[in-house]
């Protein structure tokens, strides 16, 4: 039997990759916050064979995140954590910069609520010298977006911080996994108005992904194409790469989540 721990388990990407690894075998701790999308997946996931428990949990609390992976993972071993919740927000032609706000709920979010899903998994995991965990970026974190700032911001620290920390735990067994997926059709953008080349849906998404994190591969990012545009485009002046990405018709509506305090 194999467990495997998915943050952001009730939409998008998330439920994609619970649908995808559902299975006979499979253990599968689901965690989301909206009761009704948690169940209904958790269901879905039972019908096609897999053993599920679903975690009612907001990732900005530290403490009874922490808590609740410590005592599933005492239950059954965590083989695999894929931190994947996240929120977006942006900005417009009418909101140029970023409430003081909707940025601290983007890192309290998108970079804290890794931190506090990756945390307690790894510390589950290095006494027994086994594990794999992953952590969703975005390629909007290759570069700072003009449309999301503080988005890009609290990516380019994920991939930041699952680099530096993948060579010391290779050394002590455990696998670390970036993914920076390009753009994938789900709630997250719905109303975001702005070209999405290459967009695919997210059972896409998280079929590439399970390849990926299948062969324990410590950068899993796509489409390629977008990956090296991005690449190439961070290496470019950063005026000419300000010019390129400054698109005037590009709204990314500010979330209305908020950080805790
Ligand atoms: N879609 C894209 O184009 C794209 C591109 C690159 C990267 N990504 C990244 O992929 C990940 C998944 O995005 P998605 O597109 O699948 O978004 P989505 O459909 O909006 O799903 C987001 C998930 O995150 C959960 N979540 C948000 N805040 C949470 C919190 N405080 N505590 C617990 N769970 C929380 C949501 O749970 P509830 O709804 O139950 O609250 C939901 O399950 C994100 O990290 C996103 O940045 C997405």
């Amino acid at each position: 039997m194999s467990t495997v721990l998915i943050t952001g388990a009730t939409s998008g990407i998330g439920r994609a990759l619970a649908l995808d690894y559902a299975g006979p075998g499979m253990r599968l701790l689901l965690v989301g916050r909206d009761e009704a999308r948690l169940e209904e997946v958790a269901g879905l996931c039972r019908a096609r064979g897999a053993e599920v428990v679903a975690g009612r949990l907001d990732l900005r609390e530290r403490e009874a995140t922490a808590a609740w992976i410590a005592g599933q993972d005492a239950a059954h071993a965590i083989d695999l954590a894929i931190a994947c919740a996240g929120i977006v927000s942006g900005t417009s032609a009418a909101r140029p910069v970023e409430s003081e706000e909707a940025l601290r709920a983007v890192l309290a979010i998108d970079l804290m609520g890794v931190v506090n899903t990756i945390e307690p998994t790894l510390a589950a995991m290095r006494p027994r010298r086994r594990g794999h965990v992953a952590m969703v970026g975005s390629l909007a974190g290759l570069r700072g977006f003009p449309s999301s700032p503080a988005y890009s911001m609290a990516k380019a620290a994920v991939h930041a911080y699952a680099e530096g920390i993948r060579p010391a735990l290779r050394r002590e067994g455990i696998a670390v996994s970036l993914i920076a997926p390009g753009f994938v059709r789900t709630p997250l953008n719905e109303a975001v108005v702005a070209p999405r080349p290459l967009e695919m849906d997210a059972a896409r998404a998280a079929r590439i992904i399970r390849r990926g994190l299948d062969g324990r591969r410590a950068m899993i990012s796509f489409p390629l194409v977008l990956y090296l545009g991005l690449r190439l485009l961070a290496l470019m002046p950063a005026r000419l790469g300000d010019l390129l990405l400054d698109r005037p018709g590009v709204d990314v509506p500010e979330t209305t989540e908020r950080e805790r305090r």
